[in-house]
């Protein structure tokens, strides 16, 4: 690939600002964009440390407005377009799945159709990432198998049928078009700046001001989780280096169920709060299920281990002790983000189930 400027979508919220972090840093020769359409997953303060530098370009704007995303390609000379940008949380999908086929379908399909028209036939240096996600192979059983690149889509929800259905249009192009597509679908991701409707940053949250920590039916569900900054080296790695009309799966191979893991960030958050072992068990709560909720996701990344050499650098112990005393000291971050409807948003989502 080209030392092109690099668009990124979607570089407010919790991923999108740890790649945005990362690119401005390692390439200070080549200009990060970042298009935002700052919802409310979406915040400037994600990214208040870098946001003078002299490579970072800041513009807000919606993914589906095909005219900002063409000025912007041809006024910052884009050659690679990393699209992150989405709905993203399962059960406000299945509160109103359409803003998910907006933004999440036609928004993919929006900067597709415009990447093609402003590369025109100089687009086999170019590259169309698509940042895409372990669920729309659907769910696995407890206790065996993986997903992998050759695994059949089978989303159950409504964010992940729209995130599958956007990995479509992009091989699509890929294959109609001859655009340059790498599409990598990620495990469950945690770190900082990850907004609190998230299961761990509203653990944390929830611990510190003693309220309940709704766990979704029996708790036994399992997730597959990944330091943000293992996916970030990831995504990078991929899009440099990467094989065009190509798929690459990320995970941690670190399953954990919730119950288990909710127990983990109870523990932690006490010790880190002072507080006496065991004082937050109380807390936890069990509640309805999620409707079709997978049971399963589990990760087999070894193309990706062997083609280009990744491995994930952080354990999981060390990771979740970082992120849980970043949302601890952040308690300023974690305040204004939580403000505005997020209160009635949770009241409602949570409170009645
Ligand atoms: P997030 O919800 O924290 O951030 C999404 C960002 O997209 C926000 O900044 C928001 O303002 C922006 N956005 C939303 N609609 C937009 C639009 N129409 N136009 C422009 N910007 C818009 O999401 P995240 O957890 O950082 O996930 C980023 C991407 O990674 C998503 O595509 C998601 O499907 C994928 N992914 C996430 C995970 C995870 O565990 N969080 C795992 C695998 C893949
Ligand atoms: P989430 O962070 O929403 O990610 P995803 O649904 O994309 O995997 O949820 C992770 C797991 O935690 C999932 O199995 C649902 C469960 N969960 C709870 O038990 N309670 C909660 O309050 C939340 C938000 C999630």
């Amino acid at each position: 690939m080209n030392k092109h400027n690099i668009l990124v979508t979607g570089g407010a919220g919790f991923i999108g600002s740890h790649l945005v972090r990362h690119l401005v840093g390692k390439y200070p020769d080549r200009t990060t964009v970042n298009l935002d359409k700052l919802t409310y997953a979406g915040n400037p303060a994600n990214l208040r440390d870098i946001e003078s530098a002299g490579n970072y370009v800041f513009v807000r704007g919606d993914i589906c407005d095909a005219a900002l995303v063409a000025d912007t390609i041809r006024r910052y000379n884009i050659g690679a377009i990393v699209n992150l940008a989405a709905e993203t949380h399962v059960d406000r999908s299945i509160d109103d799945p359409s803003v998910f086929a907006r933004t999440n379908v036609l928004g993919t399909l929006t900067l597709l159709q415009v990447a093609r028209d402003c590369w025109g036939g100089e687009a086999a240096d170019k590259r169309f990432y698509q940042v895409s996600t372990d669920e729309v192979y659907g769910s696995l059983p407890l206790g065996g198998g993986a997903f992998s690149e050759s695994s059949p889509y089978a989303p159950h929800s409504p964010y992940s049928a729209s995130k599958a259905s956007a990995d479509h249009f992009v091989r699509s192009f890929g294959d109609t078009y001859s655009l340059p597509t790498l599409i990598s679908n990620c495990s469950n991701n945690y770190g900082s700046y990850q907004f609190p409707e998230k299961l761990i940053p509203l653990m944390v949250n929830n611990i510190r001001l003693d309220r309940p920590l709704p766990v979704y039916g029996s708790g036994l569900n399992v997730r597959d989780w990944l330091h943000v900054e293992d996916h970030v080296e990831a995504i990078d790695l991929i899009l440099h280096n990467g094989r065009p009309g190509e798929t690459y799966c990320i995970g941690g191979s670190n399953e954990r169920t919730n119950i288990d893991l909710v127990r983990l960030l109870v523990r932690t958050t006490d010790r880190l709060l002072g507080r006496s072992e065991g004082t937050s068990e109380r807390l936890i709560t069990f509640v309805g299920d999620r409707a079709g909720h997978d049971m399963r996701y589990a990760i087999d990344s070894s193309k990706l281990r062997r083609e280009l050499g990744w491995q994930p650098l952080r354990t999981f112990e060390e990771g979740i002790e970082q992120t849980v005393a970043w949302y601890l000291e952040n308690i300023e971050w974690l305040d204004s983000v939580t403000s505005g409807d997020y209160m009635h948003y949770y009241d409602r989502m949570y409170s009645g189930r």
